[in-house]
This record gives C-alpha cells, sequence and structure tokens, in this order.
C-alpha cells in the first residue's frame, strides 16, 4: 500500500498533468473556514472597534456564505500594541471584544448553526505587560527564566546586544531592561518578549493554556508564528542575506538560520497535537493549523512525521508569497504542483490568498482576477481558508502616516512604512452604503473605511444575484460547488494552455468532469484544453462564469477554443444536465464574440 503511494506520488511529481487521489474526509478537509479579523468585522457598542456581539449578529451572514468554521483572530487579554497578537491573559476574553458569556454566547449560536468555532494561540510570546513577564523582571521565581534573557557585551565601555538577531518589525531583537540589568529577546515588538520554551515550566503552562480553550470547547486553534518559537541555543550571529537594498536594521538583512524553523519547533507542535488527538477522540476532530512563512519543505515538516503528527495542515502561504502580478501560468502551475509534491502522503492541500498580514488579493492581482483566484481556492484540492472581505474583492485602503497604528509601520518609519504596514488590509469589513459602511455607528473608526464602501459591500453585491456578476455571489457559489464530490475526493490536472492561460481539472469516477481556466495575462487569449486533454467533450457548459468573463451560466463552450478575456476565467463542466437546462449555445459565429 505504501509503495503504491509512493508511486503514485512520484508518478504527480514527474508529470506535468499529474494525478493527486483523496480518500475519506473530516470536517476540517471539507468545510471552508472564514478569518474573522474581530476589529474589523461588526462593532456592536459603537466604539469604532468590532466586537463579539458584533461577529454574534452577524452569523447568519456567515452561514449564508456556506462556510462550515470560522476563526477568530486574537481576543484574549491584550494592550494591543500588536492588536492581539500580545497577549497578556490566555485565558479572559478582552474588553473591548466582550466577555467570557459574549464568547460561550457566540459558541452556542455557531453551533446551532453548525458552525466550527477555531481561535488564534499566540505561543511565540506574550506581552510586557502579562504577570509572567512583569515578574520575571523581578527575577521572582519561578517567573525568573520564563523568557529570554541574556547579560550585554561590552566594548569600550559601552554596552551592546549579546548578539546582531533581528526582530520581525525591525531594528534588533534585544532590548535592555534597566531593572533586570539585562536584554530580552523579542522576535517582534518590543512589547512582546519571547518565552523561553526551554524551560519545563513554561512548556507546560503553555501547554495547560490550550487544554484550557479545549476544554471551553472549541474546535481547534490556529497556532501562530510556530517558526520561531525555539532559537539556538548557542546564541551566534546570524549570517548577513545579501539581499539588495536592504538597510541593517530591516529583517531581511540576515538569514535567519538561528532563530527560524529550529527542530524543537516540531515537537513542541507534535506535543500539542497529542493533546488534541486526545480531545478528539471523545468526539469531533479538534483541529490545528500552523502559521509559518517559508520555502514549502520547511513549512511541511509542521505536518510532523506519520508515526507522530504535527498540525493537521500548516498553512500554505505560496498564493502569497511566491505570486504576484508577473506571474504566468507555468509558475501557478509550479507552485500549485510545489505545494503536493512536498506535501507528506499523510498530508493534506490548502490555499491561502488572503489575511491580516498582507495586502488583499484584489491588490495583489487587481480586482478582476479575484474570482479566478477563488476558483483555484476553492476548487483545487484541500481547504480553503478565506479572509473576511476577500470575498467582495475588498481592496486595501490607503491609510496615511498620520493614521497609522501597525507596529511594525510605526517602526519602519515615516519614509518606507508602506512598505511594511499590514493596516490597509485591516480596515472595517464593508456591510452596506450607510456610514461607515455600516460596520458602527460611530463616527470614528479604529481604521478608516475604505472610500469604494459605497459601492463595494455586502448589499450592493447580494442585489445582483441572478447575474452572478459580483465577486461575493461568485464566491458564493463555488462554496456550494466545491462540496460537489468531483471537489471533495476527485483527481487534480494541471495544463498550462498558453503562457497566460492555466487550466485545471477535476474529475472523480464516472461523474462530471469540471475544468477551471485562468486567462491571467492582459490580452484577450483563445485556448485549447480539448487538444491536451482530447478524453473531453468537445463542448463544455459554463457553470460559474467570472464578472469579467462576459459568459453566463449555462453557456456551452467550445473545449477547443476556449475565448477568455483578460484576467477572466469560467468553471466548466462536462454535465449533460447543465446542457439540458440552460442549452444557450455560444459558438464563434455567435453576434456575443463580436465585442472583442
Ligand atoms: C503572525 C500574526 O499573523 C501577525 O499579525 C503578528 O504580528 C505576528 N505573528 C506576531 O504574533
Amino acid at each position: 500500500m505504501k509503495l503504491i503511494l509512493i508511486l503514485l506520488l512520484i508518478s504527480f511529481v514527474l508529470s506535468t498533468n499529474s494525478t493527486l487521489k483523496i480518500k475519506g474526509l473530516d470536517w476540517w478537509q471539507q468545510e471552508v473556514i472564514y478569518q474573522i479579523y474581530p476589529r474589523s468585522f461588526k462593532d456592536s457598542n459603537n466604539d469604532g472597534i468590532g466586537d463579539l456581539r458584533g461577529i454574534y449578529q452577524k452569523l447568519t451572514y456567515l452561514k449564508s456564505l456556506g462556510v462550515g468554521c470560522i476563526w477568530l483572530s486574537p481576543i484574549l487579554k491584550s494592550p494591543m500594541a500588536d492588536f492581539g497578537y500580545d497577549v497578556s491573559n490566555f485565558r479572559e476574553i478582552d474588553p473591548i471584544f466582550g466577555t467570557m458569556d459574549d464568547f460561550d454566547m457566540l459558541i452556542r449560536k455557531a453551533r446551532k448553526l453548525g458552525l466550527k468555532v477555531i481561535m488564534d494561540y499566540v505561543p511565540n510570546h506574550t506581552s510586557e505587560k502579562h504577570e509572567w513577564f512583569i515578574k520575571s523582571v523581578e527575577r521572582i521565581p519561578p517567573y525568573t527564566d520564563y523568557y529570554i534573557w541574556r547579560d550585554a557585551k561590552y566594548q569600550n565601555g559601552k554596552r551592546y546586544p549579546p548578539n546582531n538577531w533581528l526582530s520581525n518589525f525591525g531594528k534588533s531583537a534585544w532590548e535592555w531592561n534597566e531593572k533586570r540589568n539585562q536584554y530580552y529577546f523579542h522576535q517582534f515588538g518590543v512589547q512582546q518578549p519571547d518565552l523561553n520554551y526551554r524551560n519545563p515550566v513554561v512548556f507546560e503552562e503553555m501547554k495547560n493554556n490550550v487544554i484550557f480553550w479545549l476544554d471551553k470547547g472549541i474546535d481547534g486553534l490556529r497556532i501562530d508564528s510556530v517558526d520561531y518559537l525555539y532559537e539556538s541555543e548557542e546564541f551566534l550571529d546570524e549570517p548577513p542575506s545579501h539581499v539588495d537594498g536592504v538597510s541593517a536594521e530591516e529583517y531581511a538583512y540576515l538569514n535567519h538560520t538561528y532563530t527560524r524553523f529550529q527542530p524543537e519547533n516540531i515537537a513542541l507542535i507534535q506535543t500539542w497535537r497529542e493533546v488534541f488527538d486526545r480531545y478528539s477522540a471523545r468526539g469531533s476532530t479538534k483541529f490545528m493549523v500552523t502559521e509559518a512563512y517559508g520555502k514549502a519543505e520547511e513549512v511541511i515538516k509542521f505536518f510532523g512525521i506519520s508515526k507522530r503528527l504535527g498540525a493537521h495542515f500548516p498553512f500554505n502561504f505560496l498564493f502569497i508569497t511566491n505570486v504576484n502580478k508577473e506571474s504566468n501560468a507555468i509558475a501557478l502551475r509550479d507552485i500549485i504542483q510545489n505545494w503536493y509534491k512536498h506535501m507528506p502522503h499523510y498530508g493534506w492541500g490548502n490555499w491561502v490568498i488572503g489575511n491580516h498580514d498582507n495586502p488583499r488579493p484584489a491588490t495583489r492581482y487587481g480586482h478582476f482576477l479575484v474570482d479566478g483566484l477563488h476558483m483555484l481556492q476553492m476548487l483545487l484540492p484541500g481547504t480553503a481558508i478565506v479572509y473576511n472581505g476577500d470575498e467582495l474583492g475588498m481592496e486595501d485602503t490607503f491609510i496615511r502616516w498620520d493614521q497609522t497604528v501597525d507596529p511594525k509601520a510605526l517602526n519602519a518609519g515615516p519614509l518606507k512604512y508602506q512598505e511594511f504596514s499590514r493596516d490597509g488590509c485591516r480596515t472595517p469589513f464593508q456591510w452596506d452604503d450607510t456610514e461607515n459602511s455600516g460596520f458602527t455607528k460611530s463616527l470614528h473608526t479604529w481604521l478608516p473605511v475604505n472610500p469604494d464602501y459605497w459601492r463595494v459591500n455586502v448589499k450592493s453585491e447580494l442585489k445582483n444575484k441572478k447575474e452572478l456578476i459580483t465577486h461575493l455571489e461568485i464566491f458564493r457559489e463555488l462554496v456550494q460547488l466545491r462540496k460537489n464530490i468531483v471537489f471533495q475526493r476527485g483527481d487534480l490536472n494541471l495544463y498550462v494552455l498558453s503562457n497566460w492561460v492555466l487550466a485545471v481539472t477535476r474529475s472523480f469516477n464516472d461523474h462530471a468532469t469540471y475544468a477551471i481556466i485562468v486567462n491571467l495575462g492582459s490580452e484577450i487569449t483563445i485556448s485549447n484544453l480539448y487538444e491536451k486533454r482530447p478524453s473531453l467533450p468537445r463542448k463544455m457548459s459554463v457553470v460559474i462564469p467570472s464578472i469579467n468573463s462576459n459568459y453566463l451560466k449555462g453557456h456551452i463552450i467550445n473545449t477547443n477554443s476556449i475565448v477568455l478575456r483578460p484576467k477572466a476565467s469560467v468553471v466548466l463542466t462536462t454535465s449533460e444536465e447543465d446542457w439540458d437546462i440552460k442549452p444557450n449555445i455560444i459558438t464563434h459565429e455567435d453576434d456575443n464574440y463580436k465585442i472583442y
């Protein structure tokens, strides 16, 4: 059996038009995961910041999207130096978001609606306001070594940090503490001291916090920054990266060989997985997803080994890190293959195209490509993880320096902040065209609402239901379509039809075959899928067209000459049923093409 799996995997890797087979699926494999950034989703008490009751009010919207699981970005007690990614109490809800009762109420309603809820867990660091850190500064046992403290180096009577390690938010990763007379290490902001996992007490404390939330009945955790958890014990200087144009204070200036992706990180995740599995054995699976940016071969290590599993899956950020406006069909195909190539046989695919740390897909690729990206994300084998607002094609909001609140951007200063700022993708969700997009009744919002809210919002995008001409309606259709067995269990074939046109086909036993065709280019294209796969019928019908495709549902397309406008995309099916319902055949002679 093992041999067959390995052979299958090898044939997949070697062939361009390769096949991947999938068997028996659990909820986290079937459902779409929807990330909520609570500060920006819905404000129920009109203080300009989103909250748990706001999310509660909007659960029916999430249900109507068809997603099956929500992931809440941090809602725990925090001074908000990094907007919740600096936790000062791992067991309390921050009053900005509400109370534990609000949380329980949210979980209850979600459960009634059949929605799973997972939370963010931020284990690499705490807030400097966490009582552990306050006591650690004072060297009060047992907290003395809860964090990574080091003596200064002195040269010519001047004080220097112990080594050259840099913070992800820029500048030295070491901050001097007068009281303790030592430096502490922080991979992120100075307000986020790193925990010392080499201290068994810390290891145990953080495991118990995981248990606390599992006991509360949540369905899983998204584990933050798992590539940063441990550092090499020798504290050697890291080598320079020699990346052009990067200043000595920027994180990219060094290769982070001693502070990222240490083997101990995976062992820690494996320990937590054991805990998750114990809870899963009592009923529904408790799901763990890990966050780490890096090469596929590094990131997939968080799957663990088959005999000692790690995460159910580590996020696959390849669409974020390896795709840009210039990427062609070959690049996209390679990226898709890259994940499956490195994924172990006990692994599972997943596709992330946006989150609260990166420019939105509509901004990164232009909003016309949003439907095509959603088609890929939803219909490739694996779980789709969606960031709130991307379903509308929301774009990044321009944030002036005087409005900037992201610590990473603030650290970069007024000249460079835009390169680093994550504020643009975190602005309030756009519900309707009323003041402040229906996000709040307050005049002031913690980040400004995107000026395009009068046009890009849930209310206006739902109006066009029948014609499928909004990103939101297309998104909803895709979520429904991916529930089809062909997408849940079918094989995968990738075809580069031309430099800019990528085709993906999915089939399963004798079910209809589906094809997703995406034109990444800025020219109109006529592609021949039939030639690449002659077993396909000469005609297929449109199941879902992108808003700019000029196709409607049910249109029939010749598979040997698929015309696509720039940045347009379609999902096609061989299903006879669709032919019967809408026998609206377009051929090259049809008037419809004359507009080109
Ligand atoms: C990753 C989170 O997604 C990001 O928002 C945060 O700043 C860092 N980890 C530090 O926790």
